[in-house]
Parts: C-alpha cells; structure tokens; sequence
C-alpha cells in the first residue's frame, strides 16, 4: 500500500471528488482526516471508514478554523504528512450579472484564499514538525483557459496554479513539497449544474472520448501525488484532462 502509515488532511471531502480522494487514501493505508463545510456529513463518513478516518467541520475561508483542522489531524493521528486542498465552488454566471458586492469575493474566498489558508497553515505545522511534507491543490484546466459564466472561478484557479508554484519554491528548503491537480470534467455535483442549464449532453461532446472523466480516477492522481513515487514533481501543475486544453471541439459526430 502507497500510503501506509502516512495522515492527509482532504477539504471538500463530502464532494464529487473529496469522497473518492477519502476512498481512496483508506484504500492505500492513509489515517484522513475528512474536512468540509457540512459536519453531518463528515460525521457519516468517519462512521464508515471507522478508526481510519475522522470528521471535522471547516470553513476554508477562514484561516483560524484551518489552523485548527490541522492542529486536529495532529492531536488525532498524532502527525500529518499530507494537506489536500480540494474544496472549492463554482456558481455559473454571466460577468455581466456579477453583483460586485459578493460574487468575487465569494468564490476567490474559497477556491483562492481557502487553499492559500491551507497552504500556509500546513506550511507552518510542516516547519514546526520537522519533518517533510505534501501540500497538493485542486486546480482545473479553467485556471489555463477562458469559458463564459465563469469569471470568478478562472481567476481564482489560475491562482492556485501560482500560488502552487510560489509555495514549493519557499517551502522546498523545508523539504516540503507542492503540487496542484487540474482535472478536465469530472462528473459531481458541481459538473451536474449544467445538466440542470440544459448543457449536459454539448459538453460531453466536447470531451475527447465522450466521457466525463469519474471521481476516482482523479482520486489516483491524488494519492500517486502524495506518494514517494512522484517526489520528482513539484511546483507543478498536472492536468488530469483527458486530453481537454490540447485538443479543438470534435468536427466530425462520435462514431
Ligand atoms: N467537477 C469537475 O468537473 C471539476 C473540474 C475541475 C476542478 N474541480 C475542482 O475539484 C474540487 C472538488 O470539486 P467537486 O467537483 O468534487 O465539487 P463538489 O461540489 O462535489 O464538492 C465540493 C465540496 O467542497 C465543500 N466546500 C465548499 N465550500 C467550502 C468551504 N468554504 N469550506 C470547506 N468546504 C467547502 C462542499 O461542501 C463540497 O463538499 C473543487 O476545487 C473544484 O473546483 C472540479
């Protein structure tokens, strides 16, 4: 098992992607910590990997309380090798719509403060530990490319693309280490919005192969990121994409 004896923190772990990351990280010998907004929910996933994995309530957005989810992990597990920075938001609509007042500030806040949070304060346990760690962020290929009704959201992951390159510079002399993921379309409550839009079945013909990519297969990227296996990357984004920024809408219909 690839993560043996090793403690990971997962945001957003109630989501799409953040249950199969739990999944996942159990299934490869990890202790998780399980963090999301919803507490209900946390609970019930600490009751179903009993003893591996331990719920607890955060708000990203608020650095006190990812201090605190850190500090959890440690007194719980004992330690911590591993912080994924996986929970974000996404809410379609047109910029010109935007209301000033809330819509930047409410998704920068989770997707671009929250993972900063929780850059920093795994940074900082990292440090005071003295030991080597894994930072990874949840990026998305809209972090490289524009799309309409997401203004905010492609700001804020081209962010997390930076702020994971910044982070493994400073952090490297600690022996820490800082990736993103940056997955295509992946099929989860937050791809689903367009379902309900009307939208489902023109962007899964903008997929390569005509497939949305599922939660657990970007799970595996996770946990081969967090893995001594892939020590060699690092202040790096890897674009779990199938494909998605290298290739045009299909011309020709799916055979
Ligand atoms: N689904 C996709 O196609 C896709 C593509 C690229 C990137 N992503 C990214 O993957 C990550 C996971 O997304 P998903 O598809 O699983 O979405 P999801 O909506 O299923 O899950 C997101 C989770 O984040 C949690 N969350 C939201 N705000 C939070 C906060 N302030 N504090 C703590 N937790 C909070 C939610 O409660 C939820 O459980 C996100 O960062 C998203 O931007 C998703």
């Amino acid at each position: 098992m690839r993560l043996e004896n090793k403690v990971a923190i997962i945001t957003g772990a109630c989501g799409g992607i953040g249950l199969a990351i739990v999944a996942k990280f159990v299934a490869e010998g990890a202790k998780v910590l399980a963090a999301d907004l919803d507490q209900a929910a946390t609970e019930k996933l600490a009751e179903q990997y009993d003893g591996q994995v331990k719920g607890f309530a955060v708000d990203v957005t608020d650095y006190a309380q990812v201090e605190a989810m850190v500090e959890m992990a440690v007194t719980h597990f004992g330690t911590v090798d591993v912080v994924i920075n996986n929970a974000g938001v996404a809410i379609a609509k047109m910029l010109l719509d935007h209301d000033p007042a809330q819509d930047f500030d409410m998704i920068t806040g989770v997707n671009q403060k929250g993972v900063y949070h929780g850059i920093l304060a795994a940074g900082r346990k990292f440090r005071a530990l003295g030991k080597p760690g894994v930072i990874l962020n949840t990026s998305s290929i809209y972090g490289q490319m524009a799309a309409e009704m997401t203004f905010t959201y492609n700001v804020s992951k081209a962010a997390v693309d930076m702020m994971t390159k910044c982070a493994a510079l400073e952090l490297a002399p600690h022996n820490i280490r800082v990736a993103a993921v940056a997955p295509g379309r992946v099929d989860t409550p937050m791809l689903r919005q367009y379902e309900a839009m009307g939208l489902w079945e023109h962007i899964r013909r903008e997929q390569m192969r005509n497939e949305f990519t599922q939660p657990g297969e970007i799970a595996d990227v996770f946990a081969f990121l967090a893995s001594a296996e892939s020590n060699c990357i690092n202040g790096t984004t890897v674009f779990a994409d199938d494909g998605f920024l290298n290739f045009k809408y299909p011309l020709l219909p799916p055979a």
